[in-house]
């Protein structure tokens, strides 16, 4: 498995990269919800996954964090001048805080609510007597923090496109 190098992120990064994101739009999915009581096709079929990819994300996201610590020095440098990498790596490190927020605030809301948490079908916590102060930490954090990732995600996006196609300096290659 490669490591990151200051031209490219190794193979562990860009995985972890893109599957976390292929899994976080999933995630987003949750918003259908809102339409008809999620009484859709994507309420019925997508949505309903929504506990299970949430643990997973937490469960690749720990290891990515680590695998990013450890790497650090050795992958791609941020932009200059330094102010301006500065932010760019602070808006990764929120990223990733709301990236470990969602699933923690998540777990909160079953396990405070004292419903529990089953996983792919395995019940991890069974349910049973409430915990207010959990059930409101996570009731009260869970969907702000997901409209601000998601708005994160935007702006990143809109960020690296500009990368590829204004700036045309190989940012967006290193992670493709
Ligand atoms: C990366 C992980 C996650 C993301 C991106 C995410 C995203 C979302 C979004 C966008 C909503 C809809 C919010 C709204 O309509 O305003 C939502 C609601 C919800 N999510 Fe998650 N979620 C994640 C993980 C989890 C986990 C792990 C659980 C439970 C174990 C969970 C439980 C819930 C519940 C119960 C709701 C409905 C409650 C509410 O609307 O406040 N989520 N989530
Ligand atoms: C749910 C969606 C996404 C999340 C949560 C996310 C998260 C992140 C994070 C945390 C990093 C920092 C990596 C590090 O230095 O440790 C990163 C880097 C990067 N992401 Fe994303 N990303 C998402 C989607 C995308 C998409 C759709 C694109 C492309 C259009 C993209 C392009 C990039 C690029 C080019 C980098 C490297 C930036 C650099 O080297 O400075 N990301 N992403």
């Amino acid at each position: 498995m490669k490591s990151d190098t200051p031209q490219r992120y190794g193979t562990l990064s860009r995985l972890f990269h893109w599957a976390i994101a292929v899994l976080v739009f999933w995630q987003a999915l949750k918003i259908f919800d809102r339409i008809d009581d999620g009484e859709h096709w994507v309420g019925q079929t997508l949505v309903p996954w929504h506990i299970s990819i949430g643990v997973l994300v937490l469960l690749l996201v720990v290891p990515r964090i680590a695998w990013a610590l450890r790497n650090q020095g050795n992958r791609p440098p941020g932009p200059q001048p330094a102010w301006l990498g500065f932010l760019a790596k602070a808006g990764h490190v929120a990223l990733y805080a709301a990236l470990v927020l969602m699933p923690v605030t998540g777990i909160s809301i079953m396990i405070g609510n004292g419903y529990g948490l089953a996983v792919f079908g395995m019940e991890l916590v069974a349910g049973g007597g409430e915990i207010p102060w959990l059930a409101t930490f996570g009731g009260t954090l869970h969907s702000p923090v997901a409209w601000l990732l998601l708005a994160m995600i935007a702006g990143h996006v809109v960020m690296a496109l500009w990368h590829h196609f204004v700036r045309r300096d190989g940012v967006l290659r290193r992670m493709l």
